[in-house]
């Protein structure tokens, strides 16, 4: 049986769903049978699905220019392999080029991702990986599963309010001990900032605040890394390895 989350999609429409793996009061199951996804769901997988292909040959070898993101994931899969703890997942996975990364170094990994067209391409290209369409907020794996869960600049096109249920999400999915890295656009001294993101409108966050929302769900902080923008970047980035308690 599954919970049933609710939202609305910022223009104040409603929608409920089932999520997978816990249990729910009967009275909250029956009102998820009448209502939709999100539609800013819909509409992130659209855009992605339509600049998949681009997409893919954009970030081909995005990881042989940025050495700190080499050793931010680095750092990870070292923590994940040493805590033993399961599996890793990449939530988010666009066509899987980290997934791949995070195998090479040592780790069992998988993706996720909303885009069908992304999951194509990402099975085609690893076809010795395994890939799956799923939203990173309800997915159909069991509780404490997960050693390690990668969202590389995933978590970016999610409506701010509805941002703390995907950390809810994290956490019962992730065995106690096991790591969750973030990677994401940061705000530079603002608060929780929109931008017109080339595939769909997208957040830059505080790192502050995204640490917080993660602290209310049992983790705690490992470390964090901000860097500058390279030549072809307009924010400086964030990084931030927590640890679920
Ligand atoms: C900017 S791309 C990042 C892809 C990859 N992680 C990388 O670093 O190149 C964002 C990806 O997150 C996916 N995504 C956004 N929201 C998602 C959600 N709720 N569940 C699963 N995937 C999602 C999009 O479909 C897209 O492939």
């Amino acid at each position: 049986m599954g919970a049933c989350r609710h939202g609305d999609d910022g223009a104040g429409r409603p929608w409920a769903r089932v999520v997978a793996g816990t249990t729910a009061p009967v009275d909250e199951l029956q009102s998820c049978a009448v209502t939709e996804s999100p539609s800013y769901l819909t509409a992130t997988a659209e855009a992605y699905d339509a600049m998949a292909v681009r997409y893919a040959e954009f970030v081909r070898n995005y990881l042989d220019g940025q050495p700190l993101d080499r050793a931010t994931l680095a750092a990870f899969a070292d923590f994940v392999r040493t805590a033993g703890a399961g599996p890793v997942l990449e939530v988010g996975c666009g066509p899987g080029h980290l997934t791949a990364h995070l195998q090479k170094l040592g780790l069992d990994a998988s993706g996720v991702d909303l885009s069908p067209v992304m999951i194509d391409l990402a099975r085609e290209a690893h076809p010795d990986l395994r890939f799956q369409v799923g939203s990173m907020d309800a997915l159909d794996l069991a509780d404490g599963q997960l050693g390690g869960i990668l969202s590389w600049y995933s978590i970016i096109h999610t409506p701010p309010h509805e941002l703390p249920p995907y950390f809810a999400e994290f956490r019962r999915l992730l065995a106690p001990g096991g790591y969750l890295l973030l990677g994401f656009f940061e705000s530079e001294g603002e608060p929780v900032t929109a931008f017109d993101h080339k595939v769909t409108p997208a957040y830059r966050w505080p790192i502050d605040d995204l640490a917080e929302l993660a602290r209310k769900e049992q983790f705690v902080e490992v470390g964090r890394t901000l860097r500058a923008p390279q030549e072809g970047e307009r924010f400086r980035q964030g990084h931030l390895l927590m640890r679920r308690q």
